[in-house]
C-alpha cells in the first residue's frame, strides 16, 4: 500500500461563499482543470501572484495550486467580469488545481520554467515540522518537473524556516543562490505573522 502523505495545509473551507463566488466554483474552476503548463505557483493563497505572473507573461500556462477554497474562490473572482462571469484576457493563461499539487504533479508531465512557492506554511511548532512542504523529499521530486534552465523561487518571512530549507537543500540535487529581490506583495506578506523585518528569498536550480 502506497504511504500515505503528511498534509502540509491547514484548512481547506473558510466564511460562506457569496453567490457568484460558489457560481465560479460549480461552473468555471472545471474548465480550468490544469494538464500541462509553463511556470507553476504552489500555495498561491488569494492568487495576487498568480494574477501578476499571467499579466507579465501573456503567452505562458500559469498553473495555481491551493486546496483553500475560499483562497481559490478570491482568484477566481479576480480574473473574471463581474457580469458576465467570463475570465477576462489578461487572465486567460491561467489555470487552478483546487488541491495538494502533489496530486497534481502525480498526474503532468511538464517541465516548468518557474515553480513559485511564496510564504509556505511555516508550522513553526517542533512538532508540526514535519508538515513542512519543503523538506528535501518534495524538493527532490519538485526538481523533476524543472526543465533544463529551471528555477524554484521561495519566498518566507519566516526565518527560521528559511534556514531549514537551506539545510535540506544538501540533499538534494539543487544548486541554491540567494538573489537580491524586490518583495512580492502577497496577502500573507502584508499579515506579516513572523513580524520579521522582510521575507527572504531564495532560488534554486538544477
Ligand atoms: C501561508 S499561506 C501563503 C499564501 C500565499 N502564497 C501568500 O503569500 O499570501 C500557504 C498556502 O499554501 C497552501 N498549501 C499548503 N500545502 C499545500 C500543498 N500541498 N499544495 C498546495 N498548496 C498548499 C495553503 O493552503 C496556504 O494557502
Amino acid at each position: 500500500m502506497e504511504k500515505q502523505e503528511i498534509r502540509t495545509f491547514g484548512r481547506r473551507h473558510g466564511k460562506k461563499l457569496s453567490l457568484r463566488q460558489q457560481t465560479l466554483i460549480d461552473e468555471l474552476l472545471p474548465t480550468l482543470k490544469p494538464t500541462t503548463g509553463n511556470i507553476l505557483e504552489i500555495g498561491f493563497g488569494a492568487g495576487e501572484h498568480v494574477r501578476d505572473l499571467a499579466r507579465n507573461n501573456p503567452t505562458k500556462i500559469i498553473i495555481g495550486a491551493e486546496p483553500f477554497m475560499n483562497g481559490v474562490a478570491s482568484l477566481l473572482s479576480a480574473i473574471t467580469d463581474e457580469k458576465t462571469n467570463r475570465v477576462l484576457d489578461e487572465y486567460r493563461g491561467i489555470r487552478i488545481w483546487a488541491d495538494d499539487v502533489r496530486d497534481f504533479l502525480r498526474t503532468t508531465d511538464s517541465k516548468f520554467e518557474q515553480i513559485w512557492v511564496l510564504h509556505p506554511d511555516p508550522w513553526p511548532k517542533a512538532r508540526h515540522e514535519k508538515r513542512r512542504l519543503l523538506n528535501a523529499d518534495f524538493l527532490n521530486t519538485l526538481s523533476k518537473y524543472l526543465d533544463q534552465n529551471g528555477e524554484i523561487i521561495i519566498g518566507t518571512d519566516h526565518w527560521e524556516y528559511f534556514d531549514w530549507i537551506l539545510e535540506q537543500i544538501k540533499s538534494t540535487n539543487l544548486t541554491a543562490t540567494i538573489p537580491d529581490m524586490e518583495i512580492i506583495q502577497t496577502r500573507y506578506q502584508h499579515k506579516n505573522k513572523a513580524g520579521t523585518d522582510a521575507p527572504k528569498y531564495l532560488i534554486l536550480s538544477l
